[in-house]
């Protein structure tokens, strides 16, 4: 693992100039964590994304293809992340494409641009049907550079002597189109995905090594503590995260009265901002952890990958067939050895009978529930569907 961490006084090549379009934490400041996933072959670059300290990783992937590199999932492309690319450049050829294989990912997209004008002579390979809200916008407008834009499988596939592509969708949401494609590279054994798998467990990532503060900031009770770090309230603060990240509003937590956050934010010794001056309206009861132990298990478990709950209550809710289909066609590659997604946990061990047996464990499961944590995605699958944004029926492939 290489930290590409530059010195105090050169945090300057991490800024992000483009953060308003998408303001998310850690806003204008992107620290980068470079890792090699498979020597000589494979690498990845983490950054932290999030609303109010709910920080979780987002990577983009670096695969070693015949005569150069291949970066999947486009990342924030800060000069520190150049400057790291452009070390494995030196070893290893240019890069020949960047892929972004999610119609919907807006985390994802944003980035294109910039990268796409770092490396101005790799070819732009994006998933069909991308889509852009309020307003569905011509691609040129996206940001993605007209005279190098190619669509995965109308116009063919980057590198297909070394590399499976697989598609997922597209399903059609109303507001516009999911579509994902993943990604196995033969020789390291390594399966791309963006959204659609992820890996959750109780261990924080490796990126929050660079700044522990979202974790610390979360492992409290109240606003008036300070932020203490030690290994246990880093994993507290992570199992916290992990479950206002996948439920939005998790059954064990509740919002406090007016007057009593307004006692603690009074109450707080060290007023500053990483404790956000001690606002903190968030009330644990002391179930809290069973909850977070249920949903790591629920996504990992003895298969230690699986569908985050927001994309299977929200997207994949009345498309569990496609998504079924779609494990299925994963289940039948050759050499799958390691899930590498665009979030939370890499490298995750993996295999083709793993593959089969989540989704026989989802054949199994109750699909989308609407129950305990599940209750607030399925209230705003309720309110789209009553504004008529979503679809009511069972979704079939387009
Ligand atoms: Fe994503």
């Amino acid at each position: 693992m290489s930290s590409l961490q530059p010195s105090p006084a050169d945090t300057s090549s991490q800024r992000w100039a483009w953060w308003p379009l998408l303001p998310l934490y850690p806003y204008g400041r992107r620290p980068t964590l470079m890792r090699e996933l498979v020597p000589n072959r494979v690498w990845c670059f983490e950054q932290l994304h999030g609303v109010w300290y709910v920080a979780v990783p987002i990577r983009m992937t670096v695969v070693k293809v015949e005569g150069g590199l291949m970066l999947y999932a486009p990342l924030a492309a800060t000069e520190e992340v150049i400057r790291g690319i452009h070390a494995l450049e030196n070893a290893h050829g240019p890069v020949l494409s960047i892929v972004l294989a999610t119609s919907s990912g807006l985390e994802h997209k944003l980035p294109v641009p910039a990268l796409c004008r770092a490396f101005p002579r790799a070819a732009l390979w994006v998933s069909d049907r991308q889509w852009s809200f309020p307003l569905q916008l011509p691609s040129s407008w996206l940001g993605f550079p007209a005279d190098r834009t190619k669509i995965l499988f109308r116009d063919g596939l980057p590198h297909p002597d070394q590399l499976s592509w697989i598609p997922l969708g597209p399903i059609n949401l109303g507001l516009g189109t999911f579509h994902e494609v993943a990604c196995l590279d033969h020789c390291s054994g390594s399966l791309l995905v963006t959204d659609a798998l992820v890996s959750m467990s109780s261990v924080p990532p490796p990126i929050f090594g660079l700044d522990p503060t979202p974790l610390l900031f979360h492992a409290r009770e109240r606003g008036a503590e300070a932020l203490i770090d030690s290994p246990l309230q880093r994993v507290k603060g992570w199992k916290r995260i992990l479950l206002f990240a996948n439920y939005f509003r998790p059954g064990s937590v509740s919002v406090p009265h007016l007057s009593e956050l307004l006692a603690d934010v009074a109450q707080a010794e060290h007023r500053q901002p990483a404790t956000h001056f001690g606002l903190f309206p968030f009330r644990w009861s002391e179930h809290w952890e069973n909850e977070a132990d249920l949903l790591i298990a629920n996504s990992a478990g003895d298969i230690s990958f699986g569908l985050a709950p927001v994309l299977e209550r929200l997207v994949f809710v009345r498309s569990k067939g496609p998504f079924l289909a779609w494990l299925g066609a994963l289940s039948k590659l050759q050499d799958v050895r390691q899930l590498i997604p665009a979030h939370y946990d890499a490298p995750k061990p993996i295999s083709s009978a793993s593959l089969a047996g989540l989704a026989q464990r989802i054949k199994q499961r109750t699909w989308a529930p609407s129950e305990g944590a599940w209750q607030l995605l399925a209230s705003i699958d309720s309110t789209l569907i009553e504004w008529r944004l979503v679809p009511k029926q069972n979704q079939v492939p387009e």
